[in-house]
C-alpha cells in the first residue's frame, strides 16, 4: 500500500520515527518496537501506570437476565453483570448492564459505552430514554450494548485515590509516584473487564466489539482500545484535548494541557503536568494515540461550535496516524481535506464526522457509527 507523508502543519513527532531516530519501514517493526515504546510512553507520561495487579482476583458474575415487557417492550434481554475485584481483603464492586436483541441466530456485535454522564442517560431499567445513549435503537439494529458509568469505578472529582478502583491501593495514597494511573486509565480498566465478559458470554461475538464514549468518554475509548486489542473499534466523540486532539500547535479558544490538567489533574499521571504549557517537550502527541489501533477501526466525531474540543486539531491526529494504518496495509484516512458538517468520512479504517451543534452525543451520531460498523463487520 502506498504510504502518505501527510504535511506536518503542528510540528508533531512521528509516530514511525522511534526514540532512537530510526524509521519503522515494515509492520513487524512497528509491532515489535515502536508500539510497546509508544505505549509506555503513554503510560509514564499520560494516562498513568495502573498499579501491579497480580494480587488482585477479579470475579465477574451474570447476577440477573431477564427478558419482560416491562423494557424495550420483549425485544431484548437484559442482562445485570457484576465485577469484584479483591485485594488483600480489600474488595471494590462495579455493576453493568448489557441489553442483547432477543431471537438473534447468531452472536451478536455489542458496543461498550463509558458513561460519563449520570443514570438518566444509561438507565438500566429504560423509564429514562436519552439519545447518549439510545439503547432500543441499538439494539433494533441487531447490536448489544453495554453500558458503565465512570462515576462508579474511580471518582470524577479530586479525593486523593482514596475511592472506587483506587481503594485496592491505599499503599499509592501518599508519595504516589509521579507515573501512577490517573481515573481515565482506571475508566478504560473497567472497559476491558466488559471485555472480559463478553468474551464468556455465547450471545455476544467478541470479534466485533466496539468501546464507544464522548468526550472524557472519548478519551478513555481511545486508551481503552489502544492498549487492549480485542476491541475491534474505538469511537470517540469529542474528546479533543488529551484525546483525540493534538496537543501542539495554536490553540486559540480551545483546551490546553495547562487548562484540562489545572481543572482535572486526577484524570492523568503526575508526569503529565510538566507539559502544561510546554508541548513542544512531548516525546509524542495524541496523533499517535490513535495509531495505537491500527489496524483496527477508529471513528471520531467533533461538533461545529465545539470550539474547546479543537476540531482542525482532532481532524489533524487522524492525518497524522494515517502512515501507520498504511504501513499494516489497510487505509486509515481516505481524504485529507476537512470536511463538512453531515458529511461523514466512512471509507478507511479511521472514520471521521462533524456535526452542526454544540459538545454532545446523539442519535445522529449513533447512527453514523453503526452505519460504519455495518459495513466493516457484518
Ligand atoms: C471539560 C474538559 C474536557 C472534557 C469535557 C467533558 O470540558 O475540559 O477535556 O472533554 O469536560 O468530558 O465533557
Amino acid at each position: 500500500m502506498n504510504i502518505h507523508h501527510p504535511e506536518n502543519k503542528r510540528k508533531v513527532p512521528s509516530a514511525l520515527r522511534c526514540l532512537d531516530g530510526t524509521e519503522v519501514r515494515t509492520a513487524e517493526e512497528w509491532r515489535r518496537k515502536r508500539c510497546p515504546e509508544i505505549l509506555k510512553m503513554f503510560r509514564e507520561e499520560e494516562y498513568g501506570l495502573l498499579p501491579d495487579l497480580k494480587n488482585m482476583k477479579v470475579e465477574i458474575r451474570l447476577v440477573d437476565s431477564r427478558r419482560n415487557q416491562t423494557f424495550m417492550e420483549g425485544q431484548a434481554i437484559r442482562q445485570t453483570v457484576e465485577v469484584e475485584a479483591v485485594r488483600n481483603g480489600r474488595h471494590f464492586i462495579f455493576c453493568f448492564t448489557v441489553f442483547i436483541p432477543a431471537g438473534a441466530e447468531n452472536p451478536v456485535p455489542a458496543f461498550v459505552t463509558v458513561v460519563n454522564r449520570g443514570i438518566k442517560d444509561s438507565d438500566p431499567c429504560r423509564h429514562f430514554m436519552s439519545p447518549f445513549y439510545p439503547a432500543e435503537m441499538i439494539v433494533a439494529r441487531g447490536y448489544a450494548c453495554a453500558a458503565f458509568r465512570t462515576q462508579e469505578i474511580a471518582p470524577d472529582y479530586e479525593e486523593g485515590f482514596t475511592t472506587g478502583f483506587h481503594r485496592l491501593f491505599p499503599e499509592y495514597v501518599k508519595n504516589r509516584p509521579k507515573n501512577a494511573w490517573g481515573a481515565i486509565a482506571a475508566w478504560a480498566w473497567a472497559a476491558s473487564r466488559i471485555m472480559d465478559y463478553f468474551v464468556e458470554d455465547p450471545l455476544i461475538d467478541d470479534s466485533r466489539v466496539a468501546v464507544v464514549g464522548h468526550s472524557r468518554g472519548g478519551k478513555t475509548a481511545l486508551w481503552a482500545a489502544a492498549q487492549d486489542e480485542r476491541f475491534a473499534m474505538a469511537v470517540s466523540s469529542c474528546a479533543g484535548n488529551s484525546g483525540d486532539a493534538i496537543s501542539r500547535g495554536p490553540k486559540g479558544h480551545s483546551e490546553t494541557i495547562a487548562d484540562i490538567t489545572g481543572r482535572f489533574p486526577y484524570w492523568f499521571a503526575e508526569n503529565y503536568r510538566k507539559y502544561a504549557g510546554q508541548e513542544n517537550r512531548l516525546p509524542f502527541d495524541q496523533h499517535m494515540l490513535i495509531a495505537l489501533i491500527a489496524p483496527r477501526h477508529v471513528y471520531t466525531t467533533s461538533r461545529s461550535f465545539d470550539i474547546w474540543a479543537d476540531p482542525a486539531g482532532q481532524f489533524e491526529a487522524l492525518i497524522q496516524a494515517t502512515p501507520v494504518f498504511e504501513l499494516l496495509g489497510v487505509p486509515g484516512l481516505m481524504t485529507f481535506e476537512y470536511p463538512h458538517s453531515e458529511q461523514p468520512l466512512h471509507e478507511g479504517h479511521i472514520a471521521y464526522h462533524r456535526k452542526t451543534g454544540n459538545h454532545d452525543m446523539d442519535e445522529y451520531d449513533w447512527n453514523q457509527f453503526m452505519d460504519y460498523f455495518d459495513r466493516f463487520v457484518r
